[in-house]
């Protein structure tokens, strides 16, 4: 396929939420004149370029790369991580999406690019809260990242996403900023924007806290809080990613991630510690 071709067919794919490269001339990005990619114009969703930073933790976290490693990416949107960790060498990935829009695109993307490998990707159209009735084998890694504060019951979700994660899980959410960090505000959305939940029921963490202390209830043992980011645009909203480990010392690696500290979470371990404790934590 030419490039102007590819380019047309891009386009018609509108709109996008990830950067992706497709052949050596030619990326996602470079389909749209600029202001064509601003959130305002671009149906409300943000453009970004995610490759960087993602295969940066992931090489720092697995220093001898992730060949063999099973993935699974929840709301997968244009399956763009399923891609980046098949070519760091992944043996399988799956994602899945609610909506045929984005999956739409991420075989469009499967198929047509040229620049890494794309078998063993496979990708699905369904709800994050029916991944159980897929039967999957449990994944090593799990990235749950842009959905948790889609869902009408997030604490179920992300449950089933840790039932399904032998390793590695990678949280990244939406938060409100609360002087008390172990809450969740309740919220209302509209399932006919691309990138919402589908249920209009949702909840967005107050911070980190809640989010730790669920994956510690999840059997997730090496907790780090990656960074917890203001949007420069509403100093009240923000971004926040915690990256959980089954094992003790799985995740040592992220020390060399600036800013990123490891969680002590020895306060949780006799059963039902004191709400000082729990305090004393962070
Ligand atoms: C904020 S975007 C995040 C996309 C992607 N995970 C990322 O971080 O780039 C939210 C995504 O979740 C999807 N989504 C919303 N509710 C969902 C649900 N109940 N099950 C599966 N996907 C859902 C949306 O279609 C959209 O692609």
């Amino acid at each position: 396929m030419s490039s102007a071709v590819l380019i047309r067919k891009i386009r018609a794919l509108k709109p996008w939420h990830h950067n992706l490269q497709l052949t050596p001339e030619v990326d996602i990005r470079c389909a749209f004149e600029a202001e064509e990619i601003e959130r305002a114009n671009n149906g409300n969703v943000s453009f970004i370029d995610a490759r960087d930073e993602f295969e940066s933790k992931i090489k720092a976290i697995y220093p001898d790369g992730v060949e063999g490693k099973t993935f699974l990416d929840c709301a997968c949107n244009s399956g763009a991580y399923c891609f980046w960790m098949r070519e760091l060498g992944a043996s399988k990935s799956f994602g899945f999406d609610v909506r045929d829009h984005w999956i739409d695109q991420a075989r469009f993307v499967q198929e047509n690019c040229r620049v890494a490998p794309t078998d063993n990707i496979e990708f699905a159209v369904f709800d994050m809260m029916r991944l159980r009735e897929r039967n999957l084998e449990p994944m090593d890694i799990t990235l749950f990242k842009g959905i948790f504060y889609h869902l009408a019951d997030p604490i179920q979700g992300l449950k089933i996403a840790a039932d399904m994660t032998k390793e590695l899980l990678w949280f990244n959410s939406a938060m409100i900023f609360k002087e008390d960090e172990r809450g969740m505000i309740c919220t209302f959305e509209r399932s006919e924007k691309v990138m919402s939940g589908v249920h209009s029921l949702s909840w967005t963490p107050t911070g980190p806290k809640v989010i730790v202390m669920m994956l510690y209830w999840l059997g997730f043992n090496d907790i780090w809080h990656v960074f917890t980011r203001p949007y420069p645009a509403n100093l009240k909203y923000g971004r926040m990613e915690i990256i959980a480990a089954r094992t003790e010392g799985e995740l040592d690696g992220l020390g060399s991630v600036q800013g990123a500290r490891k969680m002590d979470t020895t306060v949780f371990k006799n059963a039902v510690p004191a709400d000082d404790d729990i305090k004393s934590l962070f």
